[in-house]
């Protein structure tokens, strides 16, 4: 029994049948007002969630949402860092996520263990992790950056400031071509990035001659090389909205195809193609899209499952994401 409850508080009623005459839209905004909650999801979550959430945006853009929100409870539509980094920065709120085991294979790549003896041997180099990382790995690193913020972040440092990089190798490459600078890197990266196809982007883009091909920085070298523009989610849908050309192939998760489609419909957006099968699949996360609006309803009706953290760790961990809002201003 005792087993049974714990199981509960872990994952909630994460997969509670909901009844189907339920209006999952209407139920989800009157639990909204009545438990003065905030719904802030990723652009690579379903549609039908980015369409009910509040805000929507890049890690940068959420982590800004969490920290200055004003609601009681936090819905974060995302996974599990990002669930996390909204506790380590507003620690009395409630934090819920429609599905814990949504997580990330980035996030997955750097267990605190492995990491701290890896930072061990460069007692002299600062720690840059990728927000893509456990609390556990923010409260190791000096400062966290994202892909809207890495290079700037970077920039601002003095040139003799050696660096390590985590979680995320093919970033940190990104940022060390764009900047001239060395890091040591830790070989992380995301699954659905690497995944894209070279040999079926370029057959894509003989078929399309006029479309410009743009990329997010977890992609690998070889794809970044192709790419006309390389930013974080929101960077790219807003190059999208400002290019003057009428074709784009997006190199990143397909979420992100929603809310170009809605800001731009008369413009054609193409996924990159993912090699994993011989169809033309597009890019898809597998933890984001564990979040669905029958979790979603459940989560804020039961208010679980709920994320913590240690509150040793989150001290430690808020210090280095604080660093990098103040640096993103
Ligand atoms: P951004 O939205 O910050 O570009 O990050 C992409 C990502 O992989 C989130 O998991
Ligand atoms: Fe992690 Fe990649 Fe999914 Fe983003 S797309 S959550 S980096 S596995």
């Amino acid at each position: 029994m005792e087993a049974l409850l714990d199981e509960v508080q872990r994952v909630g009623y994460v997969n509670k049948p909901v009844d189907s005459d339920v209006d999952l839209i209407a139920e989800i905004n009157r639990l909204k007002q009545e438990k003065n909650a905030v719904i802030l999801a990723h652009y690579y979550v379903d549609g039908a969630i980015q369409d009910i959430a509040d805000y929507i945006g890049d890690s940068l853009g959420l982590s800004q949402q969490a920290a200055s929100t004003e609601a009681d409870m936090i819905v974060f539509c995302g996974v599990h860092f990002m669930g996390e980094t909204a506790k380590i920065l507003s620690p009395h709120k409630k934090v819920v996520i429609p599905d814990l085991n949504a997580g990330c294979s980035l996030a997955d790549s750097a267990p605190a263990d492995k990491f701290a003896a890896f930072k061990a041997q460069y007692p002299d180099h600062i720690v840059l992790s990728y927000i893509n990382c456990s609390a556990e790995i923010k409260a190791l690193s000096d400062i966290i950056v994202t892909s809207s913020n890495a290079l700037k972040i970077v920039e601002s440092l003095p040139k003799d400031q050696k660096i390590i990089f985590a979680p995320d190798a093919n970033l940190g490459r990104f940022v060390m071509n764009k900047t001239g600078r060395d890091m040591v890197l830790w070989d992380g990266a995301c699954i659905v990035h690497i995944d894209i196809s070279l040999e079926k982007l370029q057959r894509l883009r003989t078929e399309n001659p006029d479309a410009e091909f743009i990329a997010h920085p977890e992609c690998q070298e070889h794809i970044l090389s192709q790419a006309d523009y390389v930013g974080s989610t929101t960077a790219l849908l807003k190059y999208v909205v400002d290019s003057p050309k009428q074709t784009f192939i997006v190199g990143t998760e397909a979420g992100i195809l929603h809310k170009m489609r809605q800001a731009v419909p008369h413009k054609k957006i193409i996924p990159a193609p993912a090699s994993q099968n011989n169809t033309c699949a597009c890019s898809e996360c597998p933890y984001m899209k564990m979040n669905t609006l029958e979790k979603l309803y459940n989560c804020m009706l039961y208010e679980q499952p709920e994320i913590f953290v240690p509150e040793d760790v989150r001290v430690k961990a808020e210090a280095s994401v604080i660093r990098m809002l103040e640096m993103s201003k």
